[in-house]
């Protein structure tokens, strides 16, 4: 063979071998694509261009006590002949000392930015294939909260999980924090003995003795998805390959909520082709997590507020699963893309939960999604150019930029173009943008020109998606939206406010959707002897339900309702529960109705109780 024909029969099977999963854990899987020139990216100081990282392994110790992690991250690291320094992001970190293949080498931090910590910029003498840094984290890390016994579910051992995403795995790793870097892992991770540690990787199922924890993950991910959390847990698998971790009381309640684990990878791969993480696990975290769910790679992290006890809330899990395919596999490469994370995986979460729950349920959800749309876009008609699906979040926190825009404009663009070329089409489309572009970034001017000729010329259809992308608001060629179940929903909120009693036998059957679309479209004026026979009926003050429980606290806030001991479980709700979506809404609605005063006499019982992000947000709507 000669030379070049011997490099392109390397280059197939390499090529071969990343496209085809095999259960083989040696193998690091990455990128056939993997990016040889990165795009600008605000929120990193690193420059990969010049210099990046491959591997890392990290060697940490987790201390309970002082609120610590103490250890080391090493990286094999790929520089161009003239590179005379590699950069990482830290921010609030102590950096003991630096290597560079295994001798001292010198290190220098830069200027301090609010949003993006410091440069931390090591000098490399040519040659260096590995770099290490000895550090540990500080009580200012935004993205670990370590939490008391207290804060836990059984109350016995502390807990500890992190947040990495969007820019907060800079603040418990030195590391080039830009979603377009991708690398593969090792870690060793030491806890307490009376508990076991879990990461985005290959995982334990059961403790051990030494409380000492190897972790491989093969796949290479972006830093936003490197994740951890340790405590008293347990595991019990769903089936071979899905399975939930949470502390002993929570996890048949985890369980049986999240039996239909399987029948949604079945139902995903079905959709876009094979599941490429081996194992996909949800981990019920404690109540002060501050999202919903977090699509960690192998292991999604959860909210325990989504166990209802009637499976009414695992559109949350679909929701993560999808992010395996849009955002795992192919990833935002900056923050500025993050509506071809999550607005795909809306649409992608809708259809599975089509295919596994029926029409009825995912038109429901539509619904939901549009409402959401509607508000956000209400809310900010003083700065239309955030309503664009590209956004552009230079010197802005990339948080700014997780609102209904990216996911329901996003989602309602997928259904637009669904409408527009047929389902038939649209999928084969996002099978084949998911295989060439996996494993790799993607950008929103690319996906335009992928989109352009892979569907749009090649069947000749036009489509106005420059504007959906580029341009303010709701463009007017989008899909309608309908659910029969919230057309009567409707009509019963009608007859409701009109006749002030409504009928058990129409509201038994309602599922946890129609009651969040009743109690959402109260009436602005609705009087407070509605809520009062709403409560006497079905005791909403109550609710064991929280999305039906935060609806309803929402609306007895804005209109003022205090009856049936509505207000002390608002209180409790908010000092026990620190998901962001269900707090701020809460405290939105107090500062709404001017009832600040109550909700800073809250907030001063509750703020220790949450995560950094969700009291950064908390502080900006209350204003201390
Ligand atoms: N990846 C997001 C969470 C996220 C986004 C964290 C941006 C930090 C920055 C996750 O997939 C998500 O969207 N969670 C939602 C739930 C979902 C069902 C819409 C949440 O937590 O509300
Ligand atoms: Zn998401």
């Amino acid at each position: 063979m000669k030379n070049s024909s011997l490099t392109i029969f390397w280059l197939c099977f390499i090529a071969y071998s990343c496209d085809t999963p095999q259960k083989n854990f040696n193998k690091v899987i990455n990128s056939k694509n993997s990016p040889t020139t990165y795009i600008e990216d605000h929120h990193s100081y690193a420059q990969p261009n010049i210099a990046v990282i491959k591997k890392m392994d990290l060697d940490i110790n987790l201390d309970f006590t002082q609120k610590k992690i103490i250890g080391k991250v090493s990286y094999d690291i790929r520089a161009s002949a003239s590179a005379k320094e590699i950069i990482l992001d830290s921010k609030f970190l102590d950096i003991e000392k630096v290597e560079a293949d295994g001798r001292p080498t010198t290190f220098s931090l830069g200027a301090f930015d609010e949003q993006l910590g410091q440069p931390l910029t090591i000098a490399i003498p040519t040659g260096t294939k590995k770099i290490s840094v000895f550090y540990s984290t500080t009580e200012k890390t935004e993205a670990l909260q370590w939490l008391s016994p207290q804060q836990t579910a059984d109350k016995e051992q502390p807990f500890l999980f992190t947040q990495g995403q969007a820019i907060l795995t800079r603040t418990w790793i030195p590391i080039q924090d830009s979603p377009q870097i991708r690398i593969s892992y090792h870690a060793k991770v030491q806890v307490p003995s009376d508990l076991m540690a879990v990461m985005s990787a290959e995982n334990p199922q059961k403790k051990n003795k030494e409380g000492i924890y190897n972790f491989k993950m093969r796949q290479a991910i972006p830093p936003y998805l490197i994740a951890l959390a340790a405590g008293d847990i347990a595991y019990k698998a769903v089936s071979p390959r899905t399975g939930v971790y949470a502390e002993p009381s929570m996890l048949d309640k985890a369980y049986n909520e999240f039996s239909d684990m399987e029948k949604m990878v079945v139902a995903a791969e079905g959709l876009y082709g094979d599941y490429d993480w081996d194992q996909f696990d949800v981990i019920v975290l404690p109540p002060s997590f501050p999202f919903g769910g977090m699509e960690n790679p192998r292991l999604t992290f959860a909210t325990p507020t989504v166990i209802a006890g009637d499976k009414s809330l695992t559109s949350l899990i679909a929701h993560e699963l999808a992010h395996s395919w849009s955002g795992n596999l192919v990833t935002n490469a900056s923050w500025n893309d993050f509506w071809l994370n999550e607005g795909f995986t809306v649409y992608f979460e809708m259809r599975i939960m089509e295919e596994v729950y029926g029409k009825e349920r995912a038109d429901m959800l539509a619904m939901i999604s549009r409402q959401d749309l509607e508000e956000e876009i209400k809310g900010m008609h003083d700065h239309p150019e955030d309503t664009h699906l590209k956004l552009n979040l230079k010197g802005r926190n990339p948080d700014d930029g997780m609102n209904s825009i990216a996911y329901d404009k996003g989602y309602l663009f997928l259904r637009t173009l669904e409408e527009k070329v047929g389902r038939e089409k649209l999928d084969a489309f996002l099978k084949q943008y998911f295989s060439t572009h996996a494993f790799s970034t993607i950008y929103t001017e690319k996906f335009l020109a992928y989109l352009n000729e892979n569907l749009l010329e090649k069947h000749n259809i036009t489509f106005n998606a420059e504007d959906w992308i580029y341009g303010a608001g709701i463009p007017d060629n989008q899909a309608i939206i309908r659910s029969d179940k919230f057309q009567k929903v409707e009509t019963t909120l009608s007859s409701f406010i009109k006749n002030k009693d409504i009928d058990k036998k129409i509201t038994e059957a309602w599922t946890t959707q129609e009651w969040v679309h009743f109690v959402r479209n109260f009436p602005q004026n609705m009087s407070v002897e509605h809520f009062a026979v709403l409560d006497r009926k079905y005791d909403l003050s109550h609710s064991t339900n929280s999305y039906i429980a935060m609806v309803w606290y929402e609306q007895s806030i804005l209109q003022n309702y205090h009856d049936n001991g509505v207000d002390e479980a608002i209180e409790s709700f908010l000092t026990t529960v620190g998901r962001r979506w269900y707090v701020s809404t809460l405290f939105r609605a107090f500062a709404k109705s001017n009832r600040l005063n109550e909700a800073k006499d809250i907030y001063k019982k509750s703020r220790a109780n949450y995560h950094s992000v969700t009291v950064n947000t908390v502080d900006q709507i209350l204003g201390v």
